[in-house]
C-alpha cells in the first residue's frame, strides 16, 4: 500500500482537493460498476468539502442519483442532534444534491443497545453491497475520514476495545475520553477501501500529523495508523499548517507527495 500525501495551501483548498477526489472515485465506480458506496465522517473538516460537493461545478457533475451513502463513525445522538455526523451531511450535503432518501443509511448509534444496533447496521450494508453479513468486508470505493488531535480517526479512539483486531465490519466502542460509546466502521472495513482518505488540517495536528505517518507504528495511541488500505489507495488530504512538522520520510512507499495549491 502506497501512502499519498496530497499538501495544499488550506482548509479552502484542503476542500477542494477533497471535492475533487470525490467526484474522481464516484465517477470512475459508476462507469465500472454502475453504482458509488460513499463512507463519510463527521467532525468538523468535512463540512467545507461537503459545502463545496453541493454547488457548482460538483453539483451537476458527479452521478449522485447513483451514490450510496454510509457513515464510518456516529455519535450516540439523536438524527436531528446538533452533534449528529448524519445530519451534519443531510443539511450540508444530502439535501443540496436531492440524494433519494433509500440510498442514505444513516448510523443508528443512538439506540440503547449499540451493540445489537452496530450488527444491524453491518446487515444494512451487506444489503446494499448484496453481498453475506458474515463474509469479508465489501470495498466502499470512498470513505473518508478526519484525525483527532490525539491521532483517533473514525471513533477508533487511543486504547479502546475497537482497535482489537475483529471480522466485524461496524462495532459499539466504549470510549472513556469522551465518557460516551459510539458507534464505528472497524479497520478490517476501513481497509478494504479502494480510496481511503484523511483531510487534515490546522496547526494544531502538526505534531500528531507526523507521528501517524511517520512515526514508530503504535496503534493503541495513534490508531489512525491502522488505516492501511488492502489494495486501495490511502491519501492524505492536508493543509500545510497541518503538514508542518512532516519530513518526508513516511513510513512506507510514498507514492506522490503532491504540493501543489487550491
Ligand atoms: C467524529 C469523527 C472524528 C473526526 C475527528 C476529526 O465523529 O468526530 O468521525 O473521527 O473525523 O475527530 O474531527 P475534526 O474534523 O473536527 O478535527
Amino acid at each position: 500500500m502506497d501512502i499519498e500525501i496530497q499538501c495544499v495551501a488550506d482548509e479552502a483548498a484542503v476542500a477542494g482537493a477533497a471535492a475533487e477526489l470525490f467526484a474522481r472515485q464516484a465517477q470512475t465506480a459508476v462507469n465500472e460498476r454502475g453504482q458509488c458506496f460513499v463512507a463519510l465522517s463527521g467532525g468538523s473538516t468535512p463540512q467545507r468539502t461537503y459545502d463545496r460537493l453541493a454547488i457548482a461545478p460538483f453539483l451537476e457533475g458527479i452521478p449522485w442519483a447513483e451514490i450510496e451513502f454510509f457513515w464510518a463513525d456516529e455519535r450516540p445522538v439523536a438524527a436531528d442532534h446538533p452533534e449528529s455526523n448524519y445530519r451534519l451531511a443531510r443539511e450540508r450535503l444530502l439535501e443540496a444534491v436531492g440524494t433519494n432518501r433509500s440510498r442514505i443509511h444513516r448510523m443508528p448509534a443512538d439506540q440503547a443497545d449499540l451493540d445489537a444496533a452496530a450488527a444491524i447496521y453491518q446487515g444494512e450494508i451487506a444489503r446494499a453491497f448484496a453481498v453475506a453479513p458474515d463474509g469479508p468486508p465489501p470495498a466502499f470505493d470512498l470513505i473518508m475520514l478526519g484525525m483527532g488531535v490525539d491521532g483517533h480517526t473514525a471513533s477508533l479512539f487511543p486504547h479502546t476495545q475497537a482497535l482489537k483486531p475483529t471480522a466485524r465490519w461496524v462495532v459499539a466502542n466504549d470510549v472513556p475520553a469522551l465518557g460516551a460509546k459510539r458507534m464505528t466502521m472497524t479497520p478490517a472495513l476501513i481497509n478494504r477501501g479502494r480510496c481511503v482518505t484523511f483531510l487534515v488540517q490546522g496547526a494544531e495536528k502538526a505534531k500528531r500529523l507526523a507521528e501517524v505517518v511517520e512515526g514508530p507504528l503504535d496503534i493503541e495511541a495513534l490508531p489512525s495508523q491502522l488505516i492501511r488500505p488492502e489494495s486501495g489507495r490511502l491519501v492524505w488530504l492536508v493543509d500545510r499548517a497541518a503538514a508542518a512538522r512532516l519530513s518526508g520520510r513516511a513510513r512506507g512507499p510514498v507514492r506522490a507527495k503532491l504540493e501543489g495549491t487550491r
